[in-house]
């Protein structure tokens, strides 16, 4: 009687420690599960860049998500609203925006921007357009808004609300996004635009910075003004998307 019941305690340890252990596992499944998903959203934002490297098309953002995924950033200024997203996108996705842009960088369809020295390119996708700049040794890109001022340049179709910069490269020596006049600093006359002074932003591979050209009221941010120091040493390349109050035509 005593060895059963001990036999019987056995038991229960033994089905104690069973339990225990199937528990373990299920728990252990549904955290790998958990992170496993995440994975899986890093992965699907990954592809939505991939999409423009092999078939020249984005898809637009789906709502609904059944999981939030993080995508990290760092307020760098309030004057302008200026955000910079660290690891946006890959070394390998970048450089096939890098090649993409190579491959129609002729000679007729280079875009000389305004006030820019670097080479400009736009890519058409299905959905959306960016630019490509390459800036080689002494390029710079002169302060200026992006946003059009319909008083002095008439009413336009659409208002230019944010843009979006992508690094396609390092640089290894000047080539910063500059905002000179960040939190209201040098707005006087006598700024000297050579010296690229105010708040700048060292290109990274990867990284990406969003500012916004419009108050939320709509009138243009003066503090929105931004250029390009010049390249010292390197290349830069970047990515530029406008983000418009209306959908591009
Ligand atoms: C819009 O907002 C800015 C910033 O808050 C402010 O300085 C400006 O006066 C506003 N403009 C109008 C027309 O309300």
């Amino acid at each position: 009687m005593k060895a059963k019941s001990r036999g019987y305690k056995a038991d229960l340890a033994f089905s104690g420690v069973f339990v225990f252990c199937c528990l373990f596992f299920i728990a252990g499944f549904f955290t790998s599960n958990l992170f496993s998903q995440e994975a899986y959203g890093s992965r699907q934002r990954r592809r939505v860049v991939e999409t423009v490297d092999s078939e020249f098309t984005i898809s637009h953002g789906e709502t609904g998500d059944g999981s939030i995924s993080m995508i990290p950033f760092q307020v760098i200024s309030w004057k302008p609203r200026a955000f910079y997203f660290p690891n946006f996108a890959t070394a390998e996705q970048c450089q096939g925006i890098i090649n993409m842009a190579k491959a129609k960088l002729q000679p007729s369809h280079v875009l000389l921007p305004k006030g820019g020295t670097g080479q400009a390119n736009e890519i058409r996708t299905r959905y959306i357009a960016f630019n490509v700049l390459r800036y080689e040794v002494g390029q710079k890109y002169l302060s200026h808004y992006d946003a059009i001022d319909p008083e002095r340049y008439g009413p336009q179709k659409s208002q230019r609300v944010a843009t979006f910069l992508l690094y396609l490269s390092d640089v290894q020596q000047g080539g910063e996004t500059v905002f000179p006049y960040e939190n209201g600093l040098n707005m006087d006359e006598n700024y000297d635009y050579t010296k690229c002074t105010g708040l700048k932003v060292k290109p990274h591979l990867g990284d990406g910075i969003l500012f916004y050209s419009l108050f939320p009221n709509n009138s243009i941010d003066p503090t929105s003004a931004h250029g390009s120091c010049p390249v010292i040493k390197g290349e830069k390349w970047v990515a530029t998307k406008w983000i418009r109050d209306q959908p591009d035509s």
